[in-house]
């Protein structure tokens, strides 16, 4: 495509001219918007990068090891894979408010970037996949006055606080766009279809206290729902899916036993740009059959639900 192939070679312009012989950490989340800015820095600058994998303890099963395999079967990036679980789960521990989780989180974020930036004897610039979409819905919402719905982790407020300068190629991009500058750039086409997952993940999944208990038990339920919708064909008609733990316990009845334990919400929903969404109209099958298998193999939840809201007047997440 000719269009993107002229953005790619001016992206890549104005990256050399931005960054000059200075020195860039990029972070890189394993989602599509990273991985698409990282090779495209890399491809300007080669080793003035060196990319970051920030675990905040937050992550889906397996998901660290898949990445970074990912990055390091695929990809020939410099990446550091820092685990610092213990940092993020012991700062949002006894907090439920939305707003104050991502404020943590996202000062966390900058204190780990100070600290690899330290470890690799200094850095001049922060790279992160931002997208056109991230910068409108931190400052406004479409048709309404401008409020901030939620303060997305990777957009605003960074430089000044830092000593470093942001980069950020893909800000004038929608996700679609993006996905065929990552064609463009010959990036497997398995990181090209990965659904999006939010940089301060499974914490705006859990309303609520976050603990480790409801986090662990929020990945196996999650892990199976994702199953489901592959094992049916569905992954790529969808453009997000994941599960929420409610913050609450409800009483069931499993063989002559009574149980006590946490209900989770199921969402899946369509979308073009993540803006607006409908929830995706499962089958009773599908719905009846992945329940089933949440509840018979997940230890701590005795009920699912489906979330059927769209977006408005929903969002995507639950925070
Ligand atoms: P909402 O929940 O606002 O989500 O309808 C729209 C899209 O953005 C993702 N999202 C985020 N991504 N940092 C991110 O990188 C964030 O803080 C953040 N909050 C939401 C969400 O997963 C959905 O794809």
């Amino acid at each position: 495509d000719w269009t993107m192939a002229a953005y790619r070679e001016q992206a890549i312009a104005a990256i050399r001219k931005q960054v000059g012989d200075g020195k860039v950490i990029c972070a890189l989340s394993g989602g599509v918007d990273s991985s698409v800015a990282a090779v495209l820095i890399h491809e300007a600058i080669g080793d003035q990068l060196t990319c970051v994998f920030v675990d905040h303890g937050l992550l889906r099963k397996d998901e660290a090891d898949e990445v970074v395999g990912m990055f390091r079967d695929h990809l020939n990036l410099p990446l550091i894979h820092a685990n610092e679980s213990e940092l993020f789960l012991s700062q949002l521990e006894g907090q439920s408010d939305p707003e104050t989780k991502r404020k943590i989180i996202g000062r966390l974020f900058i204190e780990v970037f100070e600290k690899t930036a330290r470890e690799i004897g200094g850095a001049d610039f922060l790279a992160q996949g931002t997208l056109y979409p991230d910068v409108i819905e931190s400052v406004s919402f479409s048709g309404g006055p401008s409020v901030t719905i939620k303060s997305h982790h990777n957009v605003g407020g960074l430089p000044e606080k830092m000593g470093m300068k942001l980069v950020e190629p893909l800000r004038e991009l929608f996700k679609d766009e993006v996905r065929e500058l990552g064609r463009e750039l010959g990036l497997p086409e398995k990181f090209i279809g990965r659904h999006p997952f939010p940089g301060p993940g499974l914490a705006i999944r859990c309303p609520g206290e976050i603990t480790r208990e409801k986090l662990e038990i929020l990945r196996e339920a999650d892990a199976i729902y994702i199953d489901q919708i592959r094992k049916h064909g569905l992954y790529d008609e969808i453009w997000q899916a994941f599960v929420a733990i409610l913050p609450v316990r409800t009483v069931g009845v499993m063989g002559d036993g009574r149980t006590y334990d946490y209900a989770c919400a199921l969402r899946a929903v369509t979308s073009v740009d993540g803006m607006t969404a409908d929830y995706y109209p499962f089958s009773h099958e599908f719905l009846g059959e992945t329940a089933t298998r949440i509840i018979n193999s997940v230890r701590g939840i005795n009920r699912v639900t489906y979330d059927i809201t769209s977006k408005p007047p929903g969002t995507i997440e639950w925070e």
